[in-house]
Protein backbone atom coordinates (compact mmCIF):
# COMPACT_ATOMS: atom_id res chain seq x y z
CA UNK A 1 0.00 0.00 0.00
CA UNK A 2 2.97 2.84 1.22
CA UNK A 3 4.52 1.13 -2.28
CA UNK A 4 1.64 2.18 -4.65
CA UNK A 5 1.44 5.73 -2.99
CA UNK A 6 4.43 6.62 -3.29
CA UNK A 7 4.47 5.24 -7.13
CA UNK A 8 1.70 7.33 -7.20
CA UNK A 9 3.34 10.41 -5.69
CA UNK A 10 6.40 10.21 -7.62
CA UNK A 11 4.02 10.48 -10.94
CA UNK A 12 2.24 13.54 -9.73
CA UNK A 13 4.83 16.07 -8.22
CA UNK A 14 8.58 15.93 -7.34
CA UNK A 15 8.43 16.00 -3.36
CA UNK A 16 5.03 15.72 -0.88
CA UNK A 17 5.74 19.32 -0.14
CA UNK A 18 5.66 20.43 -3.99
CA UNK A 19 2.75 18.10 -4.21
CA UNK A 20 0.65 19.62 -1.19
CA UNK A 21 1.55 23.13 -3.26
CA UNK A 22 0.60 22.31 -6.50
CA UNK A 23 -2.70 20.71 -5.70
CA UNK A 24 -3.41 23.61 -3.63
CA UNK A 25 -2.98 25.90 -6.25
CA UNK A 26 -4.94 24.15 -8.51
CA UNK A 27 -7.92 23.78 -6.16
CA UNK A 28 -8.10 27.13 -5.40
CA UNK A 29 -7.18 28.59 -9.23
CA UNK A 30 -7.32 25.49 -11.70
CA UNK A 31 -11.09 25.27 -12.61
CA UNK A 32 -12.01 29.49 -12.70
CA UNK A 33 -13.52 30.38 -16.61
CA UNK A 34 -12.95 33.79 -18.27
CA UNK A 35 -9.77 36.12 -18.27
CA UNK A 36 -9.68 36.37 -14.09
CA UNK A 37 -8.97 32.75 -13.90
CA UNK A 38 -6.30 33.21 -16.78
CA UNK A 39 -4.98 36.05 -15.07
CA UNK A 40 -5.08 34.33 -11.41
CA UNK A 41 -3.66 31.14 -13.01
CA UNK A 42 -0.75 33.49 -14.77
CA UNK A 43 0.34 34.73 -11.48
CA UNK A 44 0.08 31.83 -9.28
CA UNK A 45 1.23 28.89 -11.24
CA UNK A 46 4.29 30.82 -11.91
CA UNK A 47 5.23 29.89 -8.35
CA UNK A 48 5.07 25.65 -9.29
CA UNK A 49 6.16 25.98 -13.16
CA UNK A 50 9.13 27.72 -14.62
CA UNK A 51 7.56 30.33 -16.79
CA UNK A 52 9.51 33.71 -18.61
CA UNK A 53 6.57 35.47 -18.38
CA UNK A 54 3.07 35.24 -17.97
CA UNK A 55 1.56 31.92 -19.20
CA UNK A 56 -2.03 32.09 -20.88
CA UNK A 57 -3.58 28.59 -19.20
CA UNK A 58 -7.59 28.52 -19.28
CA UNK A 59 -9.39 26.46 -16.69
CA UNK A 60 -9.20 22.41 -16.51
CA UNK A 61 -5.52 22.40 -17.85
CA UNK A 62 -4.32 19.21 -15.72
CA UNK A 63 -0.56 19.34 -14.83
CA UNK A 64 1.45 16.54 -13.26
CA UNK A 65 5.35 16.93 -12.24
CA UNK A 66 4.91 20.95 -12.71
CA UNK A 67 8.38 21.30 -11.21
CA UNK A 68 9.25 19.82 -14.73
CA UNK A 69 7.25 22.23 -16.92
CA UNK A 70 8.94 25.47 -19.03
CA UNK A 71 7.40 28.13 -20.48
CA UNK A 72 8.54 30.67 -23.08
CA UNK A 73 6.44 33.79 -23.11
CA UNK A 74 3.25 34.54 -24.53
CA UNK A 75 2.29 30.49 -24.30
CA UNK A 76 -1.48 29.58 -24.20
CA UNK A 77 -2.39 26.04 -23.18
CA UNK A 78 -6.15 25.98 -24.13
CA UNK A 79 -8.71 23.94 -21.77
CA UNK A 80 -8.35 20.14 -21.44
CA UNK A 81 -4.43 19.69 -22.27
CA UNK A 82 -2.95 17.69 -20.19
CA UNK A 83 0.45 17.66 -19.42
CA UNK A 84 2.58 15.29 -17.56
CA UNK A 85 6.33 16.66 -17.01
CA UNK A 86 8.51 13.63 -15.59
CA UNK A 87 12.26 14.24 -15.82
CA UNK A 88 13.74 15.55 -18.06
CA UNK A 89 10.42 17.32 -18.61
CA UNK A 90 8.73 19.87 -20.94
CA UNK A 91 9.83 22.80 -22.34
CA UNK A 92 7.77 24.83 -24.54
CA UNK A 93 8.90 28.07 -26.29
CA UNK A 94 7.77 31.84 -26.66
CA UNK A 95 4.35 32.12 -28.35
CA UNK A 96 3.65 28.45 -28.99
CA UNK A 97 -0.39 27.10 -28.43
CA UNK A 98 -1.40 24.08 -27.30
CA UNK A 99 -4.82 23.25 -28.18
CA UNK A 100 -7.47 21.71 -26.41
CA UNK A 101 -7.03 18.23 -24.65
CA UNK A 102 -4.05 17.89 -26.31
CA UNK A 103 -1.97 15.02 -23.93
CA UNK A 104 1.88 15.67 -23.81
CA UNK A 105 3.33 12.98 -21.74
CA UNK A 106 6.98 12.50 -21.12
CA UNK A 107 6.22 8.73 -19.70
CA UNK A 108 9.55 8.83 -18.27
CA UNK A 109 8.85 6.05 -15.56
CA UNK A 110 12.23 3.83 -16.28
CA UNK A 111 14.85 6.63 -16.05
CA UNK A 112 15.40 6.85 -19.77
CA UNK A 113 18.49 9.22 -20.47
CA UNK A 114 16.74 11.54 -23.33
CA UNK A 115 13.04 11.86 -22.46
CA UNK A 116 11.60 14.93 -22.78
CA UNK A 117 9.26 16.75 -25.01
CA UNK A 118 10.79 20.17 -26.73
CA UNK A 119 8.56 22.30 -28.64
CA UNK A 120 10.01 25.92 -30.35
CA UNK A 121 8.48 29.49 -30.87
CA UNK A 122 5.89 29.93 -32.67
CA UNK A 123 4.63 26.38 -33.28
CA UNK A 124 0.52 25.48 -32.76
CA UNK A 125 -0.46 21.75 -31.63
CA UNK A 126 -3.76 21.09 -32.83
CA UNK A 127 -6.65 19.89 -30.99
CA UNK A 128 -6.24 16.58 -29.38
CA UNK A 129 -2.74 15.49 -29.98
CA UNK A 130 -0.98 13.30 -28.33
CA UNK A 131 2.70 12.87 -27.70
CA UNK A 132 4.23 10.30 -25.76
CA UNK A 133 7.83 11.39 -25.33
CA UNK A 134 9.90 8.48 -23.56
CA UNK A 135 12.55 8.80 -26.32
CA UNK A 136 13.03 12.38 -26.61
CA UNK A 137 10.69 14.50 -29.15
CA UNK A 138 11.91 17.80 -30.23
CA UNK A 139 9.77 20.02 -32.54
CA UNK A 140 11.63 22.68 -34.29
CA UNK A 141 10.33 26.46 -34.54
CA UNK A 142 6.96 27.51 -36.63
CA UNK A 143 5.61 24.05 -36.69
CA UNK A 144 2.25 23.38 -37.18
CA UNK A 145 0.03 20.20 -36.16
CA UNK A 146 -3.99 19.44 -37.53
CA UNK A 147 -6.33 17.79 -34.93
CA UNK A 148 -5.81 14.29 -33.78
CA UNK A 149 -2.00 14.26 -34.58
CA UNK A 150 0.16 11.46 -32.67
CA UNK A 151 3.80 11.46 -32.08
CA UNK A 152 4.99 8.42 -30.21
CA UNK A 153 8.59 8.22 -29.26
CA UNK A 154 8.40 4.91 -28.16
CA UNK A 155 7.89 1.14 -29.16
CA UNK A 156 7.25 -2.22 -27.27
CA UNK A 157 9.22 -5.31 -27.21
CA UNK A 158 7.61 -7.84 -28.53
CA UNK A 159 9.91 -10.61 -30.13
CA UNK A 160 9.66 -13.28 -27.26
CA UNK A 161 6.33 -14.69 -27.67
CA UNK A 162 6.38 -16.80 -24.60
CA UNK A 163 6.29 -13.49 -22.43
CA UNK A 164 3.82 -11.36 -22.40
CA UNK A 165 4.69 -7.64 -24.25
CA UNK A 166 4.34 -5.72 -21.49
CA UNK A 167 7.32 -7.70 -19.17
CA UNK A 168 9.54 -6.95 -22.65
CA UNK A 169 10.25 -3.87 -22.32
CA UNK A 170 10.28 -0.63 -24.73
CA UNK A 171 12.58 0.88 -27.34
CA UNK A 172 12.85 4.49 -27.51
CA UNK A 173 14.93 5.90 -29.71
CA UNK A 174 13.86 9.70 -30.10
CA UNK A 175 11.57 11.82 -33.07
CA UNK A 176 12.77 15.28 -34.26
CA UNK A 177 10.95 17.36 -35.97
CA UNK A 178 12.40 20.30 -37.71
CA UNK A 179 11.25 24.19 -38.57
CA UNK A 180 8.53 24.68 -40.57
CA UNK A 181 7.16 21.27 -40.74
CA UNK A 182 2.63 21.35 -41.27
CA UNK A 183 1.50 17.82 -40.08
CA UNK A 184 -1.93 17.43 -41.13
CA UNK A 185 -4.87 15.64 -39.09
CA UNK A 186 -3.98 12.62 -38.03
CA UNK A 187 -1.24 11.83 -39.49
CA UNK A 188 1.05 9.43 -36.66
CA UNK A 189 4.70 9.71 -36.52
CA UNK A 190 6.85 6.45 -35.14
CA UNK A 191 9.87 6.60 -33.22
CA UNK A 192 13.07 7.04 -34.66
CA UNK A 193 11.85 9.33 -37.27
CA UNK A 194 13.16 12.92 -38.48
CA UNK A 195 10.96 14.68 -40.65
CA UNK A 196 13.31 17.81 -42.10
CA UNK A 197 12.51 21.24 -42.95
CA UNK A 198 9.85 22.79 -44.62
CA UNK A 199 8.16 19.32 -45.34
CA UNK A 200 4.16 18.50 -45.24
CA UNK A 201 2.64 15.46 -44.22
CA UNK A 202 -0.85 14.42 -45.55
CA UNK A 203 -3.68 13.64 -43.18
CA UNK A 204 -3.93 10.21 -42.06
CA UNK A 205 -0.57 9.49 -43.50
CA UNK A 206 1.35 7.42 -40.85
CA UNK A 207 5.47 8.14 -40.59
CA UNK A 208 7.90 4.83 -40.33
CA UNK A 209 10.94 6.57 -41.75
CA UNK A 210 12.97 9.68 -42.33
CA UNK A 211 11.29 12.33 -44.34
CA UNK A 212 13.83 14.32 -46.32
CA UNK A 213 13.30 18.50 -46.24
CA UNK A 214 10.88 20.14 -48.36
CA UNK A 215 9.17 17.27 -48.89
CA UNK A 216 5.54 16.26 -49.42
CA UNK A 217 5.10 12.96 -47.79
CA UNK A 218 1.10 10.84 -47.70
CA UNK A 219 0.00 7.67 -47.15
CA UNK A 220 0.83 4.60 -44.75
CA UNK A 221 3.54 4.33 -44.58
CA UNK A 222 4.29 7.69 -45.71
CA UNK A 223 5.89 8.36 -49.03
CA UNK A 224 7.36 12.15 -50.29
CA UNK A 225 5.12 12.13 -53.81
CA UNK A 226 6.49 15.52 -54.45
CA UNK A 227 8.86 18.49 -53.09
CA UNK A 228 7.70 22.10 -52.46
CA UNK A 229 8.76 22.92 -56.12
CA UNK A 230 7.78 26.08 -58.15
CA UNK A 231 5.06 24.13 -59.69
CA UNK A 232 3.40 24.15 -55.98
CA UNK A 233 4.04 27.48 -55.44
CA UNK A 234 2.30 28.67 -58.50
CA UNK A 235 -0.51 26.69 -57.46
CA UNK A 236 -0.55 28.13 -54.55
CA UNK A 237 -0.26 31.55 -55.63
CA UNK A 238 -3.11 31.36 -57.90
CA UNK A 239 -5.65 29.95 -55.24
CA UNK A 240 -6.90 32.08 -52.86
CA UNK A 241 -5.44 32.24 -49.60
CA UNK A 242 -6.70 33.65 -46.14
CA UNK A 243 -5.03 35.35 -44.24
CA UNK A 244 -5.98 35.77 -39.75
CA UNK A 245 -5.33 38.43 -37.23
CA UNK A 246 -2.55 36.03 -35.44
CA UNK A 247 -0.68 35.85 -38.70
CA UNK A 248 -0.99 39.69 -39.34
CA UNK A 249 0.06 40.40 -35.77
CA UNK A 250 3.02 37.73 -35.71
CA UNK A 251 4.18 39.32 -38.68
CA UNK A 252 3.73 42.87 -36.91
CA UNK A 253 6.45 42.21 -33.83
CA UNK A 254 9.01 39.94 -35.96
C1 LIG B 1 -0.85 16.69 -48.11
C2 LIG B 1 -1.73 17.72 -48.77
C3 LIG B 1 -1.51 19.10 -48.16
C4 LIG B 1 -1.29 17.71 -50.25
O1 LIG B 1 -2.02 18.62 -50.97
P1 LIG B 1 -1.58 18.96 -52.49
O2 LIG B 1 -0.23 19.58 -52.51
O3 LIG B 1 -2.71 19.71 -53.10
O4 LIG B 1 -1.39 17.49 -53.11
P2 LIG B 1 -2.17 16.81 -54.32
O5 LIG B 1 -3.64 16.94 -54.13
O6 LIG B 1 -1.54 17.29 -55.57
O7 LIG B 1 -1.81 15.26 -54.10
C5 LIG B 1 -0.65 14.64 -54.60
C6 LIG B 1 -0.90 13.14 -54.59
O8 LIG B 1 -0.99 12.69 -53.22
C7 LIG B 1 -2.29 12.12 -52.95
N1 LIG B 1 -2.69 12.59 -51.63
C8 LIG B 1 -2.87 13.88 -51.25
N2 LIG B 1 -3.18 13.94 -49.94
C9 LIG B 1 -3.22 12.66 -49.50
C10 LIG B 1 -3.47 12.10 -48.24
N3 LIG B 1 -3.75 12.85 -47.17
N4 LIG B 1 -3.41 10.75 -48.12
C11 LIG B 1 -3.11 9.98 -49.20
N5 LIG B 1 -2.85 10.47 -50.43
C12 LIG B 1 -2.90 11.80 -50.57
C13 LIG B 1 -3.19 12.63 -54.07
O9 LIG B 1 -4.25 11.77 -54.31
C14 LIG B 1 -2.22 12.73 -55.22
O10 LIG B 1 -2.01 11.43 -55.74
P3 LIG B 1 -1.91 11.17 -57.34
O11 LIG B 1 -0.69 11.98 -57.78
O12 LIG B 1 -1.74 9.69 -57.44
O13 LIG B 1 -3.16 11.70 -57.92
C15 LIG B 1 -3.25 17.43 -48.64
O14 LIG B 1 -3.66 16.43 -49.50
C16 LIG B 1 -3.67 17.06 -47.20
O15 LIG B 1 -3.52 15.92 -46.74
N6 LIG B 1 -4.18 18.08 -46.51
C17 LIG B 1 -4.48 17.97 -45.11
C18 LIG B 1 -5.70 18.80 -44.71
C19 LIG B 1 -5.79 18.95 -43.25
O16 LIG B 1 -5.36 18.11 -42.47
N7 LIG B 1 -6.37 20.05 -42.82
C20 LIG B 1 -6.47 20.37 -41.41
C21 LIG B 1 -5.75 21.67 -41.16
S1 LIG B 1 -4.38 21.48 -40.08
Amino acid sequence: MIDMLRYFLAGQATSLPRYVLEQLLFALFGWLPSLIGIGLRGLFYKLIIKSAGLPFIENGVRILQAKNLRLGRGVYIDYGVYLHACPVGIDIGDKTFIMHNSILHVFNFRNLPHAGIRIGRNCFIGEANVMRGQGGITIGNDVYTGPLVQILAVNHVYGDPDQLIREQGITAEGITIEDDVWLAAGCIVLDGVRIGKGSVIGAGAVVTEDIPSYSIAVGSPARVVKGRDAETAKRAAQASIFFGELESLSKQHQ
